[in-house]
């Protein structure tokens, strides 16, 4: 189903064929949802430009497009305001004919698309060797909500965990534990995430102090990458470990992700720079093997080239990430590779780009249509109140695994808070159900809510409110419309569907337009990757419908007469519940059905 705004659009394009002539077609119809609501729900902006480039009155030229418009089954007859504003309102009857198929339609009116593009998500991919913690949480949130997303428009997704299980770091803790900790080796499943904490502050620390074990630590590096049997053991051990742990944190989260770290792309590395090398974009510079791009100064001036090879032969992020662009289209066949990647790492993303593009790795093949699609989706950091990087009270990192206890802690209380009758007959199973929903929909739906760039406060109250753009207040919402149904004592799903709703009262009119909208919405967030789009989408639906379940702003449903009013009410009671379960559901959040 097209969206409200295509809609108008196409038949807005059509008319500009008919004034302006073929070359109309091309025109952008500049249609955008209305400023205030007293103009109607759409308007279109393009008679202005194109009068001036036909020379002729800005309203006669709107006039002549309004003429020309075949939009009767789907607008009141538009509206020219002020210098040639062209106003749409949409007809109650033809939103109330959309919504009869919106019922209808499991999926809600949005098909899935016709070509699905293999595209990769690449989130979450914490550095290993350290407990995921609250610096993990954007990424993870945010990329499996993206996921989401294109998954049910019908794409092929590849979720994939770029973890950081190679590198410095590990020859540091392959040193330290292989000449300090022998137990490891011998008993490796006795390790545990906390031994590998302590391990690597304290290999960082004599790595920092003493110049002979950071040699020792270098040499570590190589023994691994060139695969000597203990160093490969203890690494395996300290990898295994920390999966184990993140494992736990992405089942707790209901987050699917395949691991597919830094170390996977190892073999490939040689490969990849003696390919850049051969076709000129590599070169030698002062012993490393560097990328020079067109248009990378640093502060002085100077070239700013991505070094893919250190003097000492080894590798590093850089490379890793444009073996592993060259592994994704090649050999995943992907369109479209998304980086859920913290904000500071921009330049990183534009440069290995860039690279990737001049070294060919994006044109995959004859079949695909044009150059894969490589966007970094950049967010902003966690702070805590003093607005600066969240950490405990006594300045340690925030711990994902205690973060997410405490919330489910404090959702259980505010949950218990909100004295309610029903509550009190619920087992302490539907409790623990209740408080898990809300406490971990609170932390995403908190994060999502915000603008991806923007830094934000991490807030327990704020994000537990039971009021305002907030988990509890939508899961709430949620229930609530669920339990119309019960009190009405109909089943939803039993209710007549695909025939037109009556669509009279204000509220109901703007009820039925926002779930229209849903299509439009998805849409938005699939191109432009904003989640926060879905999230503002899903507090204006509740809005409404509040308005429209409102005593005194709104109509009567579960006593609504006749029966065929009380039966179209509560289909729009049973259409804004799906969308919010749906809605919700593609970011990550669970519903309850009773809160
Ligand atoms: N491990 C990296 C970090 O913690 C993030 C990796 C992001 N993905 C990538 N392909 N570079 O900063």
């Amino acid at each position: 189903m097209e969206t409200l705004r295509q809609l108008i659009e196409e038949a807005v394009i059509e008319g500009l064929v008919i004034v302006a002539g073929p070359e109309g077609a091309t025109m952008d119809p500049l249609v955008r949802p209305t400023p205030d609501p007293k103009f109607g729900d759409y308007q279109s902006n393009v008679a202005m430009g194109l009068a001036k480039r036909l020379g002729r009155k800005p309203r006669a030229v709107a006039q002549a497009l309004v003429d020309a418009l075949d939009i009767a089954d789907v607008c009141e007859p538009p509206e020219i305001a002020g210098p040639g504003f062209i106003n749409f309102r949409l007809r109650p009857a033809y939103l109330a004919a959309q919504l009869g198929r919106v019922q209808a339609d499991p999926r809600l009116g949005i098909p899935p698309v016709d070509r699905p593009w293999r595209t990769v998500v690449d989130f979450s991919s914490p550095n290993l060797a350290k407990e995921m913690h609250v610096g993990h949480l954007r990424s993870t949130i945010i990329g499996d909500a993206i996921a989401r997303v294109l998954e049910f428009q019908g794409h092929d997704m590849l979720r994939l965990n770029h973890i950081g299980d190679w590198g410095t770091q590990f020859g540091m803790l392959v040193q330290y534990v292989r000449a300090t900790q022998p137990d490891v080796l011998h008993h490796p499943e006795r390790f545990r995430i906390d031994d590998l904490e302590a391990f690597y502050r304290q290999a960082k620390q004599r790595f920092d102090e003493d110049p002979e074990f950071a040699d020792a630590a270098r040499r570590a590096v190589v023994d691994l990458q060139s695969g000597e049997p203990v160093a490969r053991r203890l690494w395996e051990v300290f990898c295994g470990e920390s999966l184990r742990h993140a494992r736990d944190i992405y089942d707790r989260l209901g987050i699917r992700i395949e691991d597919r770290g830094e170390s996977f792309y190892n073999p490939m590395l040689p490969a990849v720079v003696e390919e850049l090398r051969e076709r000129g974009i590599a070169r030698r510079a002062e012993g490393a093997v560097c990328v020079f791009l067109p248009g990378w100064k640093n502060r002085e001036g100077e070239p700013l080239p991505i070094i893919i090879q250190k003097s000492d032969g080894a590798y590093n992020y850089d490379t890793t990430d444009l073996a592993a662009i060259r592994h994704r289209v090649q050999a995943e066949r992907a369109r479209r590779i998304i980086y859920v990647v913290d904000i500071r790492q921009r330049q990183h993303f534009e440069m290995v780009f860039q690279a990737a593009r001049l070294a060919g790795f994006v044109s995959s093949d004859e079949t695909a249509p044009a150059e894969v699609v490589l966007e970094h989706v950049g967010f902003g950091m966690v702070l805590g109140p003093d607005r600066r990087p969240f950490k405990t009270r006594e300045g340690g990192t925030v711990k994902l695994k205690e973060l997410l206890d405490e919330a489910v802690a404090r959702a259980a209380s505010v949950v218990e808070a909100a004295e309610d009758e029903r509550r009190r007959e619920m087992s302490p199973e539907q409790k623990a159900e209740i408080a898990a929903a809300v406490g971990l929909g609170a932390v995403k739906y908190f994060d999502l809510s915000h603008s991806l760039a923007s830094d934000y406060v991490f807030d327990w109250e704020t994000m537990l409110a039971m009021d305002g753009n907030t988990a509890p207040y939508m899961l709430y919402a949620y229930a609530r419309v669920r339990s119309i149904g019960r009190r009405a004592g109909v089943d939803f799903d039993a209710l007549p569907a695909d025939l037109p709703l009556l669509l009279e009262h204000e509220t109901e009119i703007a009820l039925a337009k926002a779930l229209l909208e849903f299509p439009g919405v998805l849409q938005q967030v699939s191109e432009e990757l904003r989640p926060h789009v879905l999230t503002d989408y899903l507090y204006g639906l509740s809005r409404r419908f509040s308005a429209f379940y409102d005593r005194e702003r709104g109509v009567r449903v579960i006593d609504a007469e006749p029966e065929s009013v009380r039966h179209s009410r509560l289909r729009l009671c049973d259409l804004t519940a799906r969308t919010l379960k749906l809605g919700l559901g593609l970011l990550g959040i669970a519903v309850v059905e009773q809160m």
